[in-house]
């Protein structure tokens, strides 16, 4: 292949390809693992001094990835009537807004030293998850 043809090919495979490559990348699966890898790690260090700037630094990553998921829509979403997509929606940012505010108190607790009330908050991290899951993930 001459180089002028290779370089076109080239052009033409970035500009159809990377649309999908993104949405692969962003899809609500793929963050709800970085929530289940980072809560896990959080969970055995949340109260250890020592790792305070490292729980900090984990708590940030895990807002970033509740804000791309609430940009996106659960699968669920198509078998939503139309009529009630709107509020099943609604009530899914409601959530995730839910998630990033008990975030956000946790880092704060974190910030201040407080780890014992740190981890109490984390405690209720798992119900949220629950909650979730039943109410907009497929069965
Ligand atoms: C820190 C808390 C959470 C953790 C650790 C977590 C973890 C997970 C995991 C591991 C999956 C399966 C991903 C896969 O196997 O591909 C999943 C899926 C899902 N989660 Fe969560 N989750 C959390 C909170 C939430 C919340 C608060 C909501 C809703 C507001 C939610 C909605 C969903 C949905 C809708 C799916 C299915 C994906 C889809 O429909 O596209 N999760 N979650």
């Amino acid at each position: 292949m001459n180089k002028s043809l290779f370089t076109l090919s080239i052009c033409l495979l970035t500009s159809v390809f990377p649309l999908k490559a993104h949405e692969e990348d962003s899809s609500l699966e793929e963050q709800m693992k970085i929530l289940a890898k980072g809560t896990r790690q959080l969970s055995q260090q949340i109260d250890n001094p020592t790792s305070q700037q490292s729980s900090i630094d984990l708590i940030e990553n895990l807002k970033k990835a509740v804000k791309v998921s609430e940009s996106l829509e659960p699968r669920k979403t198509v078998s939503i009537p139309q009529s009630d997509r709107g509020k099943f929606l609604a009530q899914y940012h409601a959530e995730m807004e839910k998630l990033f505010d008990l975030f956000n108190k946790i880092e704060g607790e974190l910030k201040g030293g407080n780890y014992a009330m740190a981890k109490i908050l984390f405690a209720s991290i798992k119900p949220m998850e629950k909650e979730g899951h039943k109410q907009f993930k497929e069965d």
